[in-house]
């Protein structure tokens, strides 16, 4: 059934696990979420951005996702809202039906120009209100996402903010953190700690300096009831980037979130873990190479199914990686 969000982190923070939340634009993405989840007993967070709306059409992600909680009635559910830029927007979804929502105040309603604390805690205690008064869960964020490595934001083209960014920027501040969940009574606080939307967050295997779950530790020791959130957290598998590669594809080199550095960072705070980029991998490695050797081929269907099978083999993954197998 569709559960809430608030509910789903409480359990994760008791038992001392993270719940990976993947993004889904379509059917295939929505289904192999939903069967990984079912085949290790996970509890599931799905999460639609403003593109997600724009691509899919807002009656579509909402219908696709209660079809996920009809043929998955055993399954705990979220619908989640990722990245909204406004109150507004955030208002618009909770009236959709979403049980969760992110009012990401680090940013300008635009969503590219850094905000002030000010106005962040101001539109994020606006959503606070009108979403707790329905019972729906508030994700905020402090920090703003970056490359500890460049100081840039990320790609242009991206969701996040443009430009150079400086360090203080690139890494929430614990005290900052603590003022800011004290003003807005948010339930969920996502975090700046070097990771960044998309493929491209690293140029070679992260270390300390530039992905600091030393900060995640300093965060969580401030505010050890939030439920901390990280996104960007995709870990850009090696081998996904080699099969594209192999099937003519051109992805430049480049490196994720390692595993291992999640599975520390949920020691230490972390419920929730944005999840996009790896999807997009897999469907993209497993359609490659179906096309290379059926180019015979032309139903839809066929090569669809290799995509969705690559994308629940992630999702599984993940699930199990991140310790939620049968604490659905
Ligand atoms: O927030 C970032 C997600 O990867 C969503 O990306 O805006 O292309 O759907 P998108
Ligand atoms: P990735 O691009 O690393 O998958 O991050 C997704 C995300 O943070 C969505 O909000
Ligand atoms: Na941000
Ligand atoms: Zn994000």
């Amino acid at each position: 059934p569709l559960v809430s969000m608030r509910e789903l982190l409480d359990h994760a923070a008791d038992n001392g696990y993270g719940i990976p939340a993947f993004n889904v634009n379509n059917l295939e993405q929505v289904q192999a979420v939903m069967s990984a989840a079912d085949e290790v007993g996970a509890p599931v967070i799905l999460q639609a951005s403003a593109g997600a709306r724009k691509y899919a059409g807002e009656s579509f992600i909402k219908h696709l996702i209660a079809a996920a909680a009809e043929a998955y009635p055993h399954i705990p559910l979220v619908m989640h809202q990722d990245h909204g830029t406004s109150p507004a927007i955030c208002q618009g979804a909770l009236e959709l039906g979403f049980g969760s929502v992110m009012m990401d105040g680090s940013l300008r309603e635009d969503g590219k120009t850094p905000s002030d604390f000010d106005y962040n805690v101001r539109v994020t205690q606006e959503v606070v209100a009108m979403a707790h008064r329905i019972g729906a869960t508030v994700e905020g964020e402090l920090g703003c996402l970056g490359s500890l490595e460049t100081g840039e934001a990320g790609e242009e083209d991206g969701v996040g903010a443009v430009g150079k960014l400086s360090h203080d920027q690139l890494l929430t501040d614990p005290e900052e953190a603590a003022q800011f969940v004290r003003a807005t009574q948010l339930d969920a606080l996502a975090i700046a700690i070097g990771t960044s939307h998309g493929a491209y967050k690293f140029s070679r295997p992260p270390t300390g300096d530039v992905l600091s779950i030393q900060r995640v530790k300093e965060i969580h020791a401030r505010i050890p009831n939030t439920h901390l959130v990280m996104h960007g957290s995709s870990s850009v598998p090696q081998e996904l980037l080699a099969l594209i590669n192999q099937y003519g594809g051109k992805m430049k080199e480049t490196y994720g979130v390692p595993v291992a550095e999640i599975q520390e960072a949920i020691k230490h705070g972390v419920r929730k873990i944005n999840i996009d980029t790896d999807i997009r991998l897999a469907m993209t490695g497993a359609v490659r190479k179906f096309q290379a050797e059926n180019p015979d081929k032309f139903d839809m269907r066929e090569w669809m199914k290799p995509a969705r099978e690559a994308a629940k083999a992630i999702c599984r993954q993940r699930y199990l990686e991140f310790g939620c197998e049968g604490q659905a």
